[in-house]
C-alpha cells in the first residue's frame, strides 16, 4: 500500500472537488502518498505555461492521477495529460441514482471511448483560404486495443456490447474500425450489437436499458455520453477515468464551473466517484466499492448540493459521504 497519486486541482471548483475526493481517501487510511501538481489558467498566469514540465513528470511518475478541471486552457492541460499516461481508453460511465432527478431512471451505461485517433488526431489545415480539412485516422491497432478493452470491462460486469460506427459512410475509416471488432469477436468467441452512431443516439433517449457496455471512436464518445450525461441528472454526478497500458489518470467529466467557483457548493460526487473508479482500477476493489456505495446513499438519503435541489455545500456533502464509508 505504497501508491503515489499525483493530485492535480487546476482550476475553479477542481480546487474545491478535487480536496473533498482527497479527505474521502484520507478517511480510507490507504497509506497513499499525494504529490500536488499544478496546471491550469492561473498557473498559466503566474508561470507562463499551463502545463509545466513537472507536473507532466509528477503524473508520468504516480501510479495514478487524480485531476479536477482547467479552464480556458482545458485543451493545453487535459490532452497532454492523458498522453502523459498514455491513455487509450477513456471510460465514462453514465448511471442514474435513486434519490436524484433523472429523465430515464433506468439509465445505466457505459462509454469505452478511443482516445487516441479518429477526428481528433490533430491533424488540420487549411489548403486555401476558406477551405479547411482534417484527417481521421483510424488504425488497427488502436480499433483492436479499445475493442479487447470494452470486452474486457463488459465480461467483467456481465453487460451487453453495443458498438457505436458510421463505416457506412465512413467506408474506409470506420469500416476498418468494425472490421478490427469483428475479428477480435470472433477471436474471443464473443457476442456483440453494431450500431449505426445517429441511430444510436435515438435509441439512448428512447431505451436506454437496452444498453451496458458501448464502445465508440473518440468524437462518438464523446458526444453520445453526453447526450447520456443529459438522462441521468447532470454533470455533478459524472465520473471517468482515462486508462494506460501502465498508468491512468481520472477526472470528473465537468469543467471548472465559473458560475459557481468560490462559493464552496459544487458538487463533489463526480470526483469522489472518480477516485472510486481509480480505486477499483489500483486494484483495492473493496476500498472502490466502499466509496461508490457511500456516495450511492449520500445521493439517495441527502444532503444535497444545489445542483441537485439542495442546499448543503461540498464540504457538507463530503462529510457525509465519509461518515457512510
Ligand atoms: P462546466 O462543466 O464547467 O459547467 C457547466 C454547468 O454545469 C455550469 O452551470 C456549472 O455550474 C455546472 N456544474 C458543472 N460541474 C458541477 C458540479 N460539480 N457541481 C455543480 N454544478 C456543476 O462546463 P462549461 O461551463 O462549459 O466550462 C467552464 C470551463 O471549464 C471552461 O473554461 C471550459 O474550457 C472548462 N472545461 C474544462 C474541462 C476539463 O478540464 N476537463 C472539461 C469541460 C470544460
Ligand atoms: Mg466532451
Amino acid at each position: 500500500m505504497s501508491e503515489t497519486i499525483a493530485v492535480i486541482p487546476g482550476d475553479g471548483i477542481g480546487r474545491e472537488v478535487v480536496p473533498a475526493a482527497v479527505r474521502v481517501l484520507d478517511a480510507l487510511d490507504m497509506g497513499f502518498s499525494f504529490a500536488m501538481g499544478e496546471a491550469g489558467d492561473d498557473t498559466l498566469a503566474d508561470t507562463g505555461e499551463a502545463l509545466p514540465d513537472r507536473t507532466v513528470e509528477l503524473v508520468e511518475n504516480s501510479d495514478a492521477t487524480l485531476f479536477g478541471a482547467a479552464g480556458e486552457t482545458a485543451a493545453d492541460v487535459i490532452l497532454p495529460l492523458r498522453a502523459a499516461v498514455g491513455s487509450f481508453a477513456n471510460v465514462r460511465p453514465a448511471r442514474a441514482y435513486p434519490g436524484v432527478d433523472a429523465v430515464k431512471p433506468e439509465t445505466d451505461l457505459v462509454f469505452v471511448r478511443e482516445n487516441t485517433e479518429g477526428v481528433y488526431s490533430g491533424i488540420e489545415s487549411e489548403v486555401a483560404p476558406g477551405v479547411t480539412t482534417l484527417t481521421r485516422v483510424v488504425t488497427e491497432e488502436a480499433s483492436r486495443r479499445i475493442t479487447e478493452f470494452g470486452f474486457d470491462y463488459a465480461e467483467e460486469r456481465d453487460e451487453p456490447v453495443t458498438v457505436a460506427h458510421k463505416a457506412n459512410v465512413m467506408r474506409t475509416t470506420d469500416g476498418q474500425f468494425v472490421e478490427s471488432v469483428a475479428d477480435v469477436a470472433e477471436e474471443r468467441g464473443v457476442e456483440y450489437d453494431a450500431a449505426l452512431m445517429d441511430a444510436l443516439a435515438m435509441q439512448l433517449i428512447t431505451q436506454p436499458e437496452e444498453y451496458g457496455v458501448i464502445v465508440c471512436p473518440n468524437l462518438a464518445g464523446d458526444v453520445l455520453s453526453d447526450l447520456a450525461a443529459g438522462l441521468v441528472g447532470g454533470l455533478g454526478l459524472l465520473p471517468s477515468a482515462n486508462i494506460g497500458p501502465e498508468n491512468a489518470l481520472f477526472e470528473p467529466v465537468h469543467g471548472s464551473a465559473p458560475d459557481i467557483a468560490g462559493e464552496g457548493v459544487a458538487n463533489p460526487a463526480a470526483t469522489i466517484l472518480s477516485t472510486a473508479m481509480m480505486l477499483e482500477h489500483l486494484e483495492y476493489e473493496n476500498a472502490g466499492s466502499r466509496v461508490r456505495a457511500a456516495v450511492e446513499k449520500t445521493l439517495e438519503e441527502g444532503p444535497h448540493t444545489p445542483d441537485l435541489g439542495g442546499s448543503a455545500t461540498t464540504e457538507d456533502v463530503t462529510s457525509a459521504v465519509i461518515e457512510r464509508l
